[in-house]
């Protein structure tokens, strides 16, 4: 009993990618610039609060908040302009950051919701039950 829980731990250790730190370097500033970009207009600004206990996985229901995800989500290739998910930009980067079990939660993340806001917003949440975030960005 004791060597099968070691060898499942074993398992879940070598299924998690080993990602290149360009990646992630690539996906800290993406994250950053979009961010930046979408706090200068008052249409897509949210307190930087939120987006800080955000990025530690606590996600407030604010709907300015929701705007300025979606808002990020287009410079970062989540969402498409017209509001749908891009899911060829998605399925790239999920290939590059996981594999096995925790690939098919993620790409069981790609759902539209009623609005892009809400599609953006729900993706969001669900990546990051998932996976943990795509860009590990922990300071913005
Ligand atoms: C939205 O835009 C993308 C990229 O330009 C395109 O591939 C897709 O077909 C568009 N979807 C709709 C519903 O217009």
């Amino acid at each position: 009993m004791f060597k099968l829980v070691i060898f499942v731990v074993a398992l879940a250790v070598v299924s998690c990618k080993v990602l290149k730190p360009e990646a992630t370097e690539r996906d800290r500033k993406a994250f950053q610039l979009a961010h930046k970009k979408c706090q200068m207009s008052d249409e897509t600004k949210t307190e930087e609060e939120l987006v800080r206990k955000l990025l530690q996985g606590e996600f407030v229901e604010d709907e300015q908040l929701k705007k300025h995800m979606y808002c990020m989500s287009i410079p970062m290739k989540v969402m498409h302009e017209n509001g749908t998910i891009n899911v060829e930009s998605l399925k790239a980067t999920f290939n590059e950051y996981y594999d096995g079990e925790q690939l098919q939660r993620a790409l069981d993340c790609l759902k539209e919701y009623a609005t892009p806001v809400e599609t953006a917003w729900e993706l969001i949440k669900c990546k990051h039950r998932a996976a943990g975030f795509l860009n590990k960005a922990d300071s913005v």
